[in-house]
């Protein structure tokens, strides 16, 4: 079978590859893989910035969006041939930590948790692939072009739980949410938020492409002024942070309502200094009660209700997300970024053509 390669910290090593077909063990399916999906944390890996292979051996099989159909399941397991099914990225660290011993390997205190496709285990990149009974969710047989999208989704429906724990702690009816940035995982939590009934207001740099139009067509408000000039103007109750963007994310956090909550999601780039108010910030948040937190990655009741949220989302508009579909044995073309891209995806069956 054939499967997308990487050489982690090795700058330019994609290769798709010929490997043995998987061999499938007693609690796991296996699976025809239909499609990956291709985010920031596959281009890091494939520019040499991170990932990790699996231990003793140098290449690691990328993927960590990931959809297939099963081809064959155990019995009993409540999984049948035929299913669509997307596998989840994260396993426990083997100590395991607290939280990973209660299934929260999302929230790993040791660090030593693995993921596929990215840290240590071999992703879903590939012809064919096998994952645990219990590491696997189907999904309605209505999302087959669209249920790659699942796994960012559950990145959103995590970031989302955060912030309404967070706002249960007193009194939370939260009206108005500001999103920054409107690529895939900052449309994707628009859409959540416009689920969730809520006033959302999406802000990116780009004017052209398809963010302006896919954003206003969920309801919500497009804007692409500075960031201060939107955050002083809208002060949200709630801020969904997916730029990454050291100047957004101050913005965010000392222009937002009282009871403000921002969730940070954008990994940003190490290394550039930016000089902050920092005293104003400090006492804005703590005369507001304020709060702000990180969120990463999802545990499987996350991808429970991302796969909820994708099948009362409107297919069509789903479907305009996926902007570039690309054969494997062309999966390079799919990390050189174009104007018009959102989400670029790459088709794993062997009847597949571009589209
Ligand atoms: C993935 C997460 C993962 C994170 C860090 C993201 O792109 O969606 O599942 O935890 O990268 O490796």
């Amino acid at each position: 079978m054939r499967a997308l390669t990487v050489r982690p910290h090795v700058k330019n090593s994609l290769e798709v590859r010929d490997l043995p077909e998987p061999v499938r063990q007693e609690d796991r399916l296996l699976v025809d893989g239909l499609a990956m999906g291709v985010c920031g944390t596959d281009k890091e890996i494939v520019d040499g910035s991170y990932g990790w292979a699996p231990p003793g051996r140098d290449r690691l099989v990328l993927g960590h969006e990931s959809l297939g159909r099963v081809r064959q399941a155990p019995p009993d397991s409540g999984f049948s041939a035929g299913d669509l099914v997307v596998g989840v990225v994260r396993r426990p660290d083997p100590v395991p930590c607290g939280a990973c011993a209660r299934g929260e390997f999302d929230m790993c205190r040791n660090g030593r948790y693995t993921e596929r496709g990215i840290k240590e285990i071999d992703g879903y990149g590939s012809q064919a692939w096998c994952v645990e009974t219990d590491r696997a969710v189907r999904l309605d047989a209505r999302l087959e072009r669209v249920g790659v999208l699942l796994e960012p989704t559950s990145v959103v429906a995590k970031a989302w739980e955060q912030v309404e724990r967070i706002g249960s702690r007193s009194w939370f009816e939260p009206e108005r949410v500001l999103v920054t940035g409107a690529g895939p995982i900052g449309a994707l939590a628009a859409l959540l938020g416009v689920q969730r009934g809520l006033e959302v207001h999406v802000l990116d740099r780009v004017t052209e492409g398809p963010k302006p139009s896919l954003i206003s067509a969920l309801g919500a408000t497009y804007h692409t002024e500075n960031a201060e000039k939107v955050v002083s103007s809208l002060r949200p109750d709630i801020v969904i942070e997916a730029t990454g963007a050291a100047e957004v994310v101050f913005e965010a956090m000392s222009g937002n309502a009282h009871y403000g909550i921002v969730c940070l999601t954008g990994v940003s780039p190490a290394g550039r200094k930016l000089t902050v108010e920092a005293g104003s910030i400090n006492r804005e948040i703590v005369l507001e009660n304020d709060a702000v937190v990180g969120s990463v990655n999802a545990n499987l009741r996350h991808y429970q209700l991302a796969a909820e949220a994708l099948a009362r989302a409107d297919l069509s508009w789903l479907e305009g997300f996926i902007t570039r579909r690309v054969p494997l044995d062309r999966a390079g073309e799919a990390f050189t970024a174009r104007p018009d891209d959102m989400k670029v995806v790459i088709a794993l069956d062997a009847s597949a053509g571009a589209a």
